[in-house]
């Protein structure tokens, strides 16, 4: 059942309030065929996509819409208290709407506008050479799919909802977007599969999962948190660790479920002076001397 502005969205989906999903695999995304059939059809004309290729448009469905209003208004209602205000102010001038799939071209021209980045559409799953070294080109690689209408409030793989919805907003600010470039100018560097590895992680626990954690509280920035209404809801919950490098490196994260670690800065000029220190400096000896083991060339 789709729901409505004003119910509890809380109690539409399978998520517990200890944060229980129940099995990757039984998720509705991944088990209902004619999903399964949708998402393949939109997600197919993307293959084989070059960077700056105009990106397909797709005809999105009534349900889809309805998703999307209903993630957007469960999503705005979460953000009271538990977002940091700079990303408040960078999602206004994003100017997503509040009523439609839009189309990736849509807010795309907007981001351009603002700070140069644009989404391309990733025809299936991307690579983290790919995905991260694009960054450093102004582009973001971003899902045109929808996720499973059943469960709007949780989905284990990014969907138009999180790609637009969370890195949208960064990506109409000058200051993330410089970060994003920044992590994509890294991961170009990277020749092994071990420093690409940890450059990943450190966008993980940052432009994905970050929080700022002060004498005030918690507040999320991570455009990972900024898409899930469970996480948001129970942040004050999660085990937040302080910002240190060689603790993101050795920490392994979850593609599926909620984020049992997450890493706080004391700022978000915090936040940029970090990314810029480790990503300016990071090289092929850089895990030798965080202690990490190598897996190889
Ligand atoms: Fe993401």
């Amino acid at each position: 059942m789709m729901a409505c502005m004003g119910e509890d969205l809380a109690d539409l989906t399978p998520i517990t309030p200890d944060g229980h999903l129940g099995p990757a695999d039984q998720h509705p995304g991944i088990r209902d065929r004619e999903y399964r059939r949708r998402r393949h059809a939109v997600t197919a004309p993307a293959r084989g996509h070059q960077l700056g290729d105009p990106a397909p448009l797709v005809s999105y469905t009534e349900s889809e819409h309805a998703t999307w209003r209903a993630v957007h208004a469960a999503l705005v209602a979460a953000y009271e208290g538990r977002v940091c205000p700079e990303v408040l102010a960078a999602r206004e001038e994003a100017r997503l709407p509040p009523d439609h799939v839009p189309q990736l071209s849509e807010v795309g021209a907007r981001l351009r506008s603002l700070t140069g980045f644009d989404f391309t559409p990733a025809g299936g799953p991307v690579r983290n050479r790919r995905f991260l070294g694009a960054l450093a080109e102004g582009y973001f690689h971003a899902a045109q799919y929808v996720r499973h209408p059943a469960m709007p409030l949780y989905t284990p793989e990014p969907d138009i909802i999180h790609d637009v919805f969370g890195h949208g907003a960064h990506l109409a600010s000058p200051w993330f977007a410089d970060l994003y470039r920044l992590v994509g100018a890294a991961a170009a560097r990277a020749v092994s599969e071990d420093t690409l590895d940890l450059i990943s992680r450190v966008y993980w626990f940052s432009l994905e999962y970050g929080v700022v954690a002060d004498r005030s509280g918690v507040r999320a920035y991570g455009a990972a948190l900024l898409t899930s209404y469970g996480e948001l809801r129970r942040l004050r919950l999660a085990g937040i660790r302080g910002w240190d490098i060689a603790d993101i490196a050795r920490t392994s994260y979850r593609t599926f479920g909620y984020q049992p670690v997450l890493f706080g800065v004391r700022s978000l000029d915090h936040l940029a002076d970090a990314l810029h220190e480790f990503l300016n400096d990071v090289d092929e000896d850089t895990g030798a001397r965080l202690g990490l083991p190598t897996t190889g060339p």
